[in-house]
């Protein structure tokens, strides 16, 4: 491992750089016309419109949604959007208010504004909590920054924010400006989990006795909640969860597993998506897929047995700084999908985009970039009440945008009269499609380890078969409609190629 003061001083630049919702005006600006924009997307030619919700937003962090309040002409509902600097915005019946709501810059000894989130019980106590970078003078008299991060309670009455209260500040002062953001997220077992970034240190990620680089694990009282991996442990933080941490930008529960993802920044690789485990180390700084902004690798390993790889990983870095599952009804192609959104891409001003992911049970099966023509920095992406997709970009024109399905491209036509299928009289068992590993699976009429193929075409003959989809099931694998064993699958194989395998397929349904 490398030297901390070393770091620290190359680093002094690039903090200005990182600190970009606040310096963003220094870097080249893209702007963002009217819209709407339509696309076709991979997924099943599902057909998208993004539109802007508003424009008016100065360099947004988050949206806190607020329950009960969607219309059919605001299907989004009320919001309350967190700014950078400190203000807090209202969006109400679907027009944001000019005037913020409430500057925090004002009140509290503050440095940057993050997250504002709202309590599991919000409808009944009006508690919201916000994270921020408190600022104090040195403990050694010298001049200059000197900040940790603190999270504060306080209630939202009407259009009011009041009766604010800081409830816990990290063990995380430093004099280093960067690495210094922070997200929060309400867990379904009603944690609060808060995390700290690496402050440019490259020793404190991996101490216990420091909140620098880590998960932590909170009551909505600020107090380490129970059942912590290091509590009563001599020396560890008890709200500490995971360590080795660098910049989380954003947590997400798994739809099935309910595991917590978490998504964090790299320097200029080494962007990565975690499963977070209690107790567990990420790794930062010991091991890291990343290069630092100098060209040379941050670590000597990039993975130690000891510690947990990512899951995903971006090399160069796109530049993490949001991270949702969609479990949406209104885009039915991408339910379950992970939905990543990107500030710059290799350190390439206006290369922000929103990454979809897709999995199967054995892991990651592809990635989609989106919106990369806009060239917007996107800070955020979350899903509405309406089961639709929204964005916040990080600019200083920041816009809320939606995202909805506007349709398919035209379905695959039905198999073509006189579609090769089996010739009359063919021996049962033989196999469609010797040149591939199909007979080991599948036979004609009689099932093995999967339907047989005669069973596939009756099942989909009962209605108008997705010929896509069908054929995406040859080339992705995975179970769906046969039940217990799965597909393999068959990366090698081409969507046409599919595609006509699955026509000769449902032609035996027809030849019943
Ligand atoms: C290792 C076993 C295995 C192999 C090899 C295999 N399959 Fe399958 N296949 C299955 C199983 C199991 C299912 C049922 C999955 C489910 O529950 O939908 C299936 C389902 C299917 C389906 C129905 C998909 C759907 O939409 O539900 C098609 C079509 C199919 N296979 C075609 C093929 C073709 C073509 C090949 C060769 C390229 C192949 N399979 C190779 C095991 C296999």
């Amino acid at each position: 491992m490398r030297s901390a003061p070393r770091f620290v001083q190359r680093s002094s630049a690039i903090g200005l750089l990182l600190a970009a919702g606040v310096q963003a005006q220094q870097l080249p600006v893209y702007p963002l016309g009217e819209g709407p924009w339509e696309y076709t997307t991979y997924e099943q030619n599902t057909r998208i419109r993004l539109s802007v919700v508003t424009r008016g937003l100065f360099h947004p962090w988050t949206m806190a949604l607020l329950p009960g309040t969607a219309t059919a002409a605001n299907p989004l509902g009320d919001a309350l959007i967190s700014e950078r600097r400190g203000t807090v915005r209202l969006f109400r019946d679907g027009t944001l208010r000019e005037e913020p709501i409430i500057d925090l810059s004002q009140i509290l000894p503050f440095d940057q504004l993050f997250d504002v989130v709202l309590h599991p019980d919000f409808a009944t106590n009006h508690i919201v909590y916000f994270n921020y970078m408190r600022k104090a003078p040195r403990p050694d008299g010298t001049n200059g920054y000197y900040a940790t991060t603190a999270l504060v309670r306080a209630r939202f009455e009407g259009e009011r924010i009041v009766d604010l209260k800081e409830i816990f500040e990290a063990r995380a002062w430093s004099k280093n400006f960067g690495g210094a953001t922070s997200r929060i997220m309400f867990m379904p077992d009603r944690t609060l989990w808060l995390s700290l970034s690496h402050r440019l240190d490259l020793e404190a990620p991996q101490r216990l006795d420091s909140h620098i680089g880590k998960i932590l694990r909170l009551n909505d009282d600020g107090s380490p909640a129970a059942g912590n991996p290091f509590a009563g442990v001599a020396g560890a933080l008890p709200e500490i969860y995971s360590y080795g941490i660098r910049s989380a930008m954003g947590f997400t529960v798994h739809p099935h597993t309910g595991a917590v993802w978490e998504v964090e920044n790299g320097p200029q690789g080494g962007d990565e998506v975690n499963v977070l485990r209690a107790g567990a180390n990420y790794g930062w700084p010991v091991v890291s897929y990343g290069r630092d902004y100098d060209g040379k690798p941050m670590a000597s390993v990039p993975w130690r047995q000891d510690m947990e790889p990512p899951l995903l990983s971006w090399i160069p870095s796109i530049t993490v700084s949001s991270l949702s599952f969609y479990t949406g009804d209104r885009i039915p192609a991408w339910k379950n999908n992970l939905f990543v959104s990107a500030m710059i891409a290799g350190r390439i001003p206006g290369t922000g985009h929103l990454q979809r992911v897709v999995f199967n049970d054995n892991g990651e099966q592809r990635r989609e970039q989106l919106f990369n023509d806009l060239q917007q920095r996107i800070r955020y992406v979350g899903q509405g009440p309406d089961g639709l997709l929204y964005l916040l970009t990080d600019e200083n024109d920041g816009v809320l945008l939606r995202i909805e399905q506007i349709g398919t491209t035209a379905p695959a036509p039905l198999p073509a009269a006189g579609t090769p299928a089996v010739a009359p009289g063919q021996a049962v068992s033989t196999a469609l499609f010797p040149q591939h590993d199909c007979a080991a699976c599948h036979e004609v009429e009689r099932r093995t380890v999967g339907p047989s193929y005669r069973e596939i075409a009756r099942h989909y003959t009962a209605a108008r078969p997705d010929i896509d989809a069908i054929a995406r099931r040859i080339i992705d694998g995975g179970s769906g409609n046969f039940g217990e064993a799965a597909m393999t699958a068959h990366s090698g194989i081409s969507i046409d190629a599919a595609r006509a395998m699955v026509r000769q397929i449902l032609a035996l349904g027809s030849t019943d």
